[in-house]
Formats: C-alpha cells, sequence, structure tokens
C-alpha cells in the first residue's frame, strides 16, 4: 500500500476509547493516525501502551514524557495563584489539557498532520479546554472528536473493538471516568451521580480512609523561595520530587478528598470527586505564607487575581492573553514569597501550625497584649474619627431606622 492518506494526531490515553478511536478515525474519517500519549503522571506502561496503540490501527505511537514540563510550567503558576476552582478544586485535569495540546499540535507540525483529535465527549469541559487550546496554538489545524459526534457507549465500544480484533482491557473497568495526574485524580459517574448517596469507599484510590488514618499526626515543613517550594523537612528537592513526596505522606493520613458540586462551563452541575493531597497541602502552605508576606492591599488584590485565575484555567483559557497578564501579575508578587511553612497532617485534615521567614510581616512589638507594647493606642482615636467622617456627615441627615436598629 503506497496510497498516501491525510494524518490525524490523536491525544491517547491507552484505554478502550482511544484505542477504539484509532479504528474509528482510520475508517469512518479515512485518516491515518498518529496516537500521542502525554505522560503527566499517572504512571503508564509505555511498552504496553505502544503495542496496544499499534494492534489497534496506529500509523504511528508516540510518548511524551511531560511530568517535569506538567509540574514547572502549568502546576507551579497554578499553585502561585493558590487556584481553587470555587475555591476547592485544584484544576488537576484542567491544568494538563493545554499542556497535552501543546504537544498535539507540536506533533501534527511535526508529522504534516492536517487534523488532532481528541476522546473527550460533547458534555464535558475537556473538550472545551482542549479545543480552545489548539485553536490558539494553529487555528488552521481541524479538530476531530468522534465521541461528541457519535457517543459510543461502552458496549458499543466493546462490540466495535472485538469485530475488529483491537485487544480489549482484561481488568474490570472501573464503575467511574477517572482521570489521574500528579495534581490529582478525578471520579465521576457511576452511584456518584446520586446526590444523596456519600460517597462509597471504592471510589477512593490514593488516599487512606480517614478512619483508618494514622492516630499520631505528622508535620511538614515546606520551605518556599520566591513562591517556589524548594524544600521538605530542610532537605532541597526538586519539584516534581517534592510534589511527590507531599502527595505520598498526606495520602497517607486522608489528606485530599473532595466531594463537590461542580459548575461546569456547558452549563450544568455536576457531583465530581477529587484525590489532590499534595495540592492541597502545598496551596495552603502557600496561601497561608502570602498571608504573612503581603502587605493587607497587596493581599486582597491577590485573591482577586487568584479567583480570576482558577476560573480561566477552568474555563480552558490557558492561551489567552488574560493569563499572561494574570501570570505577570502572580509573578510579581511571589518575589516575596520566602519562608517556612509547618503542615499538621492529621486523620483528612492539613492545617498550617507554623511559619518562618524573613519576609514576613508580623510585628510582634506591633501584635502583642503584652508590657513591651509599641502600637500607639491613641492614635486610633483621630485615625477612628476621619474613618467615621462620612458616616456620621450622612447619619446625621439621615439616621438609622429604627427597623434597622437590632
Ligand atoms: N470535572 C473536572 C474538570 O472539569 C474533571 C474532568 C476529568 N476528566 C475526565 N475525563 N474524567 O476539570
Amino acid at each position: 500500500m503506497t496510497e498516501q492518506r491525510n494524518k490525524v494526531v490523536l491525544a491517547y490515553s491507552g484505554g478502550l476509547d482511544t484505542s477504539v478511536m484509532i479504528a474509528v478515525l482510520r475508517e469512518r474519517y479515512d485518516l491515518d493516525v498518529v496516537a500521542v500519549h502525554v505522560d503527566v503522571g499517572e504512571a503508564p506502561d509505555e511498552g504496553r501502551l505502544t503495542a496496544r496503540a499499534k494492534e489497534a490501527g496506529a500509523c504511528d505511537v508516540h510518548f511524551v514524557a511531560a511530568r517535569e514540563e506538567f509540574a514547572s510550567s502549568f502546576i507551579l503558576p497554578a499553585l502561585q495563584a493558590n487556584a481553587l476552582y470555587q475555591q476547592t478544586y485544584p484544576l488537576s485535569a484542567a491544568l494538563s489539557r493545554p499542556l497535552i495540546a501543546h504537544h498535539l499540535v507540536r506533533i501534527a507540525h511535526e508529522t504534516g498532520a492536517v487534523a488532532v483529535a481528541h476522546g473527550a465527549t460533547g458534555k464535558g469541559n475537556d473538550q472545551v479546554r482542549f479545543d480552545l487550546s489548539t485553536r490558539a496554538l494553529d487555528p488552521s489545524l481541524r479538530i476531530i472528536a468522534p465521541q461528541r459526534e457519535h457517543n459510543m457507549n461502552r458496549d458499543e465500544a466493546m462490540a466495535f473493538a472485538a469485530a475488529r480484533g483491537i485487544p480489549v482491557p482484561t481488568t474490570k473497568k472501573s464503575p467511574y471516568s477517572i482521570d489521574e495526574n500528579l495534581w490529582g485524580r478525578s471520579m465521576e459517574g457511576g452511584v456518584l451521580e446520586d446526590l444523596a448517596t456519600p460517597p462509597p469507599d471504592d471510589v477512593w484510590g490514593w488516599t487512606t480512609d480517614p478512619a483508618k488514618a494514622p492516630d499520631a499526626p505528622e508535620d511538614l515543613v515546606i520551605a518556599f523561595e520566591q513562591g517556589v517550594p524548594t524544600a521538605l523537612d530542610g532537605t532541597a528537592l526538586p519539584l516534581l520530587a517534592l510534589i511527590e513526596k507531599v502527595h505520598e505522606r498526606a495520602a497517607a493520613h486522608g489528606v485530599g478528598r473532595i466531594d463537590m458540586l461542580e459548575n461546569r462551563i456547558v452549563g450544568i452541575k455536576t457531583r465530581e470527586l477529587y484525590e489532590c493531597p499534595a495540592a492541597l497541602v502545598l496551596i495552603a502552605a502557600h496561601r497561608d505564607l502570602e498571608t504573612a508576606v503581603l502587605d493587607r492591599p497587596l493581599y486582597a488584590f491577590k485573591r482577586q487575581v487568584d479567583e480570576a485565575y482558577a476560573d480561566l484555567i477552568y474555563a480552558g483559557h490557558w492561551y489567552a492573553p488574560l493569563r499572561e497578564v494574570l501570570d505577570a501579575a502572580v509573578q510579581s508578587v511571589q518575589r516575596y514569597v520566602t519562608g517556612e511553612v509547618t503542615v499538621r497532617l492529621f486523620k483528612s485534615k492539613a492545617v498550617v501550625v507554623a511559619r518562618k521567614g524573613e519576609g514576613i510581616l508580623y510585628d510582634p512589638r506591633l501584635s502583642t497584649y503584652g508590657a513591651d507594647d509599641a502600637f500607639d493606642h491613641r492614635a486610633a482615636e483621630g485615625w477612628i474619627d476621619l474613618e467615621a467622617l462620612p458616616l456620621s456627615t450622612f447619619r446625621r441627615l439621615h439616621p438609622v431606622a429604627a427597623s434597622a436598629r437590632t
């Protein structure tokens, strides 16, 4: 066969759905498929994954080792922005999509492909993130989302695979839809769709059941240098290793479980469960240090930037100019964020219990109620007179209504 067909670069997870998608793209779209697996921390078996993509009919398979890049270029800025969607979700899946899209587009250019493809459905957030990122990186590339166009269910996918001799997973499939990377694990679907049911034990894959967590608390001392976590308990560690260590120790105490109702980009509410031990510990520590080193107006401004940053990542606008502007603000603040924070892990909780650092603005002589108090109490009087001036002027003319006095 010498006939040249157009190529598509597929985001390949290695599971049944994206394996079937290789055949779908060949048969229904008449394209040659370059399967690309971007490793952002789910520890796949590279050999097995490559073999399976070939058996499913891929003309070429690329394995991209992207854990370090994910940590330094995506997780780190999100950590520095204390990024939590709805003040709860550390955006683990959301952060990985623009990175995966970047590699799909890069490989599309290298292989001369005309399109990129992914397995996201039409009602999720991931399609939006993949598509917006791809549009930003190369507006001329065609985007194909077979699952959005045909919505094949699992039984159909199994039958489709069996008919073509594509190996189907022999292990029992989890009843949940799971996405994993360095920054977290997400679980949705199955019984979780019933809001009135608490999460069953089998949904948790990383964290110890808090009821079985150690009876003794454990402290983690995390050092930050200009907003970058650089050491754990006094030992300097590269970012990736530090995240993995924090993950291990926090997960053992049952830290990191999240059960939330999420407002999706496409307008629906969904029940989402996550396990994000490292993210929750590191964000708690980083945010606490910011409270210590930033003055009040800058801290208030930073919280607004943080909120905008989380919303932007969630919505898939990583490659938008607004992200660059928010990043510049976040980066500018980080020069002050140096110090050491102690986080105590105990029975599913991670609580900051101590902080240290040269840049900390806390001044004991100003804050103490003890004998060496240096705060000028009398200065408060005149300051309050002026603070109250517009209020008392207004209220002289319009007294507070009797009904509003209690
Ligand atoms: N709801 C989360 C988000 O939008 C998790 C998505 C996980 N993706 C998946 N294919 N299971 O970020």
